[in-house]
Formats: C-alpha cells, structure tokens, sequence
C-alpha cells in the first residue's frame, strides 16, 4: 500500500466546525481521502459516505469483507432525511431521546450512497455522534460521512489515537486527536427495518432504556444475543452466529476483537464471585486446574480481574497467585468502566510477555451485555459451566 504521511492534529479546548484543524480535515474527506476522528464511543474511520473511490479506501486500508456494511453518520435530524426513507414513528422519538448519542438505526435506504456503504442492502445505518469534533467535522463537510470503527478488521476497536496510529499509521491522511473516548463501546445498532425492532449489536443504549422508550413489546434482542444461547464459538476461526440461518446484520458473522494473545473468557452469569454457589465453584476448580497445567507448561499469564473478584481468587489459586500477571480492570459491578477500558486492555496484551491471557464474565445484563458480546468475539476459548465449547 501506499505510504503517505499522516497528519495528526492534537486538539484541545472548544472545537468548532471552524476550527483550522477541522477545516484542514473536512477539506481532505472532500478530496476522497480517509479522516480518523474520535466519537463517543470509539475513533472512526470516516470517507465520504457518497464516493465510491473514497469508500473503497476504508476497506482496502481495514482488510474489511465487502459484504460488511458501514455506518453512516450525519451531523443532525434534517439530515437523516437525505439517506433513509419511510421513517418510522419510533425512529424519530429514538432519535430525540438517545442522539446525538451512541444509538446506531437501521432504516431503510434512498439509494443516494455508494453500494459499497451499504454492501448492495437497500437498508442503511444512521448515527449522529455525540462528540464535539465528530460533529464539527460533520457540518464542516456538510455530507454523511460512512465511518466503521478506526481499526484494522478484526482487531479491537480503537479508544485512542495511539490506537488509530497503531494500525493505519502512513495509511490514511489524518487523525483528529482528541484523546481517549468516552463510552469505550460501539453503538448500539437496533434494526428498524424489521418488528419487532432488532437490537443487532448490544451498546451503551440499552435493551431495557429502548423499550422504556418506545413500549416493551416493540423491541428485542436478536435471538442470538440472548445469554442463555451462548454462540458457539470457536478456535481462531469463525463465526458467533451459528444460531442463526441468515445474520442480520452482516458484521455479526465476523470474529472481531482479538487480542494478540489467546483469550480464554470463563463464563460467569452471576453477579458475584461467590464461592458458596457451586456452579462458581465448579467454575474455580476448572480455572485453578488449568491455570496450574499452564504454568507447569512455563507458560507465562496474564488474568484480567476485577477488583472484587481479587481477594478470592488470591485463597484459591494460592501460591500461583504470585506467578500470574493481574490486570485490572474495574469493577464486575461497574461494566460501564469495564468498558471504557476493554479494548485498551485487550490491545495491551502482548505475546513479547504474555502467553495466555484468562478473564471471567460479567453479568449479561445491561452494559454488562455489550461488554459480554465483545468478550464473546475477543475470546478463542470460551469456558462455561459444563465444559469449553472449543
Ligand atoms: O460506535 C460506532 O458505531 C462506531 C463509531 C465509529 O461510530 N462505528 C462502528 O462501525 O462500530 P463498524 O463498521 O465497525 O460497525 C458497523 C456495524 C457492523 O456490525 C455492520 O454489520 C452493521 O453495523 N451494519 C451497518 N450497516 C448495516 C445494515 N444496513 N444492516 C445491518 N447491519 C448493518
Ligand atoms: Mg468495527
């Protein structure tokens, strides 16, 4: 590919679509070529939503599957009009309440985008982003604006700009850099094209903040989100969807978020690391069997834990406590902090001084579900009650 140098413009203070950094940007993207920004959820990778040759760029640079489509992002309501058609009432009330904000719609589409945005559906994916640069450089451009998360294809998403520069460095013209994102998470993406209305990816707009807005019965989990069908995973190979005939939504197909290390996620549906309960029991025994065979194979570990799960798993694993590698990262009772530091964690693992990485669960429930869904993806192994579904 290409080695172009990448501007990075570090930005402070108020930001306006004025501003020359944002200027210097939006006149790039009108030249077709590929911007990094930050939202409030993760850095995009944005092109213009309705050129061809610039959509292109986003996924040859990402190595990204054409048949994945793109999120479209646009600076207001107005301007959701000029993409998508035969709006649904609820859309509109969703759209008052939770944007700009981290809540992803899927309407049905105009036809006035690239193909490739929409990977040849003739639905669409509408957000307006809740982060003062996004938006400035939104109206700046005063087009829509297709951004997938800023990360080579499946790797974790990018909350930083070191992230974006990790992977697209000398790749693509700019990153506008405004420091570490707020929510940490993808958006929520809820399907409108569909009814009930879909949640396809779970996000920090919650199952239960949809249907306290629009009515219970008028949304739901795609059936393969549902904790109790955990997907069937995995190896380093594919797909969390098998539940499913036909995914929905393209990119649910896809493994996602891999760290550089084997990850292996212990299920743990509950919310506490409580001893007494003998499936978390059972769950401990299985962890300490095999952290032990791990480390007489010298293998070196790291465990991702949460703060209160620490004192327990210092009594049961011993002294093997010593020899392990802590992480941490929040609090199980906390998965909004979880997080906003998930895919930092999961990028800072590195086989330079880790062989395998362990993690418990949280309880899939709330934020606690979003951050489940992409630990589902991150894991190459995942081990629950009655054995591995390797
Ligand atoms: O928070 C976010 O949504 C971030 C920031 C940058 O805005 N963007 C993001 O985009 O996560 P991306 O491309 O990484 O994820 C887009 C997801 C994929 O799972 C894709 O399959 C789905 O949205 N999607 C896009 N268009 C769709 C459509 N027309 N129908 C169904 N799913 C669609
Ligand atoms: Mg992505």
């Amino acid at each position: 590919m290409k080695h172009v140098k990448t501007i990075r413009w570090q930005l402070q203070g108020t930001i306006t679509p004025d501003h020359p950094a944002i200027q210097a940007a939006a006149a790039l993207l009108l030249q077709d070529e590929l911007i990094a920004f930050p939202t409030e959820t993760v850095y995009g990778l944005g092109a213009l939503a309705d050129r061809e040759v610039a959509v292109r760029k986003i996924f040859d640079v990402k190595g990204r599957p054409a048949d994945n489509p793109l999120i479209v992002h646009v600076a207001n309501h107005e301007a959701v009009l000029t993409i998508a058609q035969d709006i649904p009432e609820a859309a509109w009330l969703l759209l008052k309440t939770f944007t700009p904000g981290p809540l992803t719609l899927i309407l049905k589409g105009k036809g006035v985008l690239s193909h490739r945005v929409t990977a040849g559906l003739n639905t669409v994916a509408v957000r307006i982003p809740d982060h003062p640069v996004a938006l400035s450089l939104l109206t700046r451009v005063e087009k829509p604006v297709a951004a997938p998360s800023a990360n080579r294809s499946g790797r974790p998403s990018p909350t930083r700009a070191e992230h974006v520069l990790e992977d697209f460095d000398g790749q693509i013209a700019g990153i506008l850099d405004a420091g570490q994102t707020g929510y940490g998470l993808e958006s929520t993406v809820l399907d409108m094209t569909v009814y009930p209305y879909t949640i396809l990816r779970p996000g920090a707009v919650t199952l239960s903040d949809l249907q306290a807005t629009i009515g219970a019965d008028r949304v739901r989990l795609h059936p393969s989100l549902y904790p109790e069908k955990p997907s069937v995973v995995t190896g380093h190979t594919v797909d969390d969807d098998a539940s499913d005939t036909v995914a929905r939504s393209p990119g649910m197909k896809y493994r996602h978020y891999a760290p550089d290390v084997p990850l292996t996620l212990w299920l743990l549906n509950a919310e506490r690391l409580d001893p007494r309960v003998p499936s978390v029991q059972h769950i401990l025994l299985r962890l300490k069997a095999m952290l032990q065979k791990q480390l007489e194979e010298g293998l070196r570990l790291s465990f991702l834990v949460y703060e209160e799960d620490m004192p327990i798993l210092k009594t049961v694993l011993g002294e093997m406590f010593l020899k392990i590698h802590f992480i941490h990262v929040g609090q199980r009772g906390q998965p909004e902090a979880i997080a906003a530091s998930l895919y930092h964690t999961l990028r800072s693992l590195h086989p330079q001084s880790t062989d395998r990485a362990h993690m418990l669960g949280v309880l899939e429930d709330g934020v606690g579900l979003a951050v489940m869904n992409r630990l589902r993806k991150a894991a190459s192994e995942i081990m629950t009650e009655e054995g591995s579904t390797i």
